[in-house]
């Protein structure tokens, strides 16, 4: 089939990428021209494992291309799929559809023939009603462009396999034929035994909400358990590994720590609670304002634990800090709980030193006054206190007795609950986990 995407981000580009390889025509569009010019030269202006294979495998077939001409892609295409991005407004936490709306005024005017438009970004429910309206109004083709929403799952770090074979497919319409339409894009999926859920446009623009707002329920579920065992000398690893054994509850998404950041998760929870208090349903999401505090907590709490764990004072003392990224295997910095950490340290007067394996270049940008080198033995090398705040493979492989050479001081904290903790203390290090406590020669006595 012949598609176009339009925006392309993470979302786009992988969505573009993916659908060439699977053997349709696809055309990429995006206003910025620096952003084309990249990716039609093959690189991918963000990290992401995998889609640099994909994408210059799709372009060198001749099955993909990127271009800032909406005519050109209302010309190419029979399908168009709406990528673009909906960042936080501003503090109502509203999202911000001005790229939807420009995606939808740069294309409605060269849709002249009947023609099926696929949202796939995250919008608040209704959006897509709107959407239909607005091309109906403003495209030559008026009614005859039909409007689908099929909102994406994917994964920062592994876009590629979750847009190949995500867990299940959600299409919502208006009309068989667009169902009918991207039954014969997904085909290949289908195939394969990917379920399918049909049904209507607001039904599956709240089915992203929803499963956003639930896993950021779960994770803040099991961070609330860890102050819980804070207070009371309880063990939230043990604690999630107990609970998780019963398949209604699962063990997934029970990784108590630092909590969640990124592009997604934190704004689509407050995108859902700004529009549920716009239908009037707003008490229904007042618990998410909750999940939201929990997980700020998570960033309070670890700053709270650096303090204590140096006695009360961390001004002029040299802070290790491993990770910037919100999660590893991304070079994303947006909303990331490991810079809010960085930055308050900072405020306390430490001399903070920064290493990410990827998201150095984009972290320094939002915290110009953090140091940033380019190997975790620099960043260890004479530290006070070390901090490991994103998951990267190679910091939860670090070695306690190597790094106890590196540093100044013996003292760590695991903010995210990866670390094989008796090890490190064996290795005479004081080692703070969340939810977990202190334990080392220098640890506080436990609660009774
Ligand atoms: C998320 C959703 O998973 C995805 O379905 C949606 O399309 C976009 O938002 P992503 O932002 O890439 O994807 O990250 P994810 O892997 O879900 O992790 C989100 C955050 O939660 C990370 O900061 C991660 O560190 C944190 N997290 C995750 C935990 O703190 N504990 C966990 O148990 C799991």
């Amino acid at each position: 089939m012949r598609l176009s995407v339009i925006g392309t981000g993470y979302l786009g580009a992988t969505h573009a990428a993916c659908m060439a390889d699977l053997g349709h025509e696809v055309i990429g569009l995006d206003v910025d021209a620096a952003k084309v010019e990249s990716l039609n030269a093959g690189r991918v202006p963000f990290h992401e494992p995998g889609l640099p294979e994909v994408l210059q495998r799709a372009l060198a077939s001749g099955r993909l291309r990127f271009t800032t001409s909406f005519q050109e892609a209302a010309a190419f295409a029979e399908v168009h799929f709406l990528c673009v991005g909906t960042p936080q407004l501003d503090d109502s936490g509203a999202a911000d559809l001005a790229q939807v709306n420009g995606a939808v005024a740069g294309l409605a005017p060269y849709l002249t023939e009947p023609t099926l438009v696929v949202g796939k970004s995250t919008v608040p429910v209704g959006t897509a009603q709107r959407l239909a309206d607005a091309f109906a109004a403003a495209a030559p083709a008026g009614a005859g462009v039909d409007v689908a929403w099929n909102p994406e799952f994917l994964r920062e770090g592994f876009a590629v396999a979750d847009t190949l074979r995500p867990d299940r497919l959600v299409v919502g319409v208006t009309t068989t034929s667009a169902e009918q339409k991207l039954r014969q894009v997904y085909a290949q999926m289908l195939d394969a035994g990917v379920p399918i859920v049909v049904t209507d446009l607001p039904t599956a623009e709240l089915v992203k909400a929803a499963a956003n707002a639930f896993l950021a329920t779960k994770i803040s579920f099991i961070n609330a358990m860890a102050e819980l065992c804070e207070a009371t000398g309880a063990d939230v690893a043990t604690l999630a590994q107990a609970i998780g054994h019963d398949e209604r509850i699962g063990r997934r998404f029970l990784q108590a720590g630092l909590g969640f950041g990124g592009g997604c998760l934190p704004k689509d929870l407050r995108a859902f609670r700004a529009r549920a208090t716009e239908l009037g349903a707003g008490s229904a999401l007042d618990f998410l304002d909750d999940v939201d505090a929990i997980n700020q907590r998570c960033r309070t709490r670890t700053v709270a634990a650096a303090l204590t764990l140096v006695g009360g004072s961390i001004d002029g003392l040299r802070v290790a800090v491993l990770g910037a990224a919100f999660k590893p295997d991304s070079d994303d910095v947006r909303d990331s709980p490991a810079l809010d950490v960085a930055a308050e340290l900072l405020e306390h007067g430490a001399n903070v030193v920064i290493h990410d394996p990827a998201a150095n270049a984009n972290a320094s940008v939002r915290l110009p006054k953090a140091g940033f080198v380019d190997s975790t033995d620099e960043a260890l090398a004479g530290a006070d206190l070390v901090l490991l705040l994103t998951e990267w493979k190679q910091f939860v492989a670090l070695d306690p007795a190597t790094v106890a050479d590196q540093v100044n001081a013996l003292r760590i904290i695991d903010a995210r609950g990866v670390l094989d903790r008796s090890a490190w203390a064996q290795a005479g290090w004081t080692i703070h986990t969340l939810g977990r406590g202190t334990i080392g020669p220098t640890a506080p006595p436990r609660h009774a």
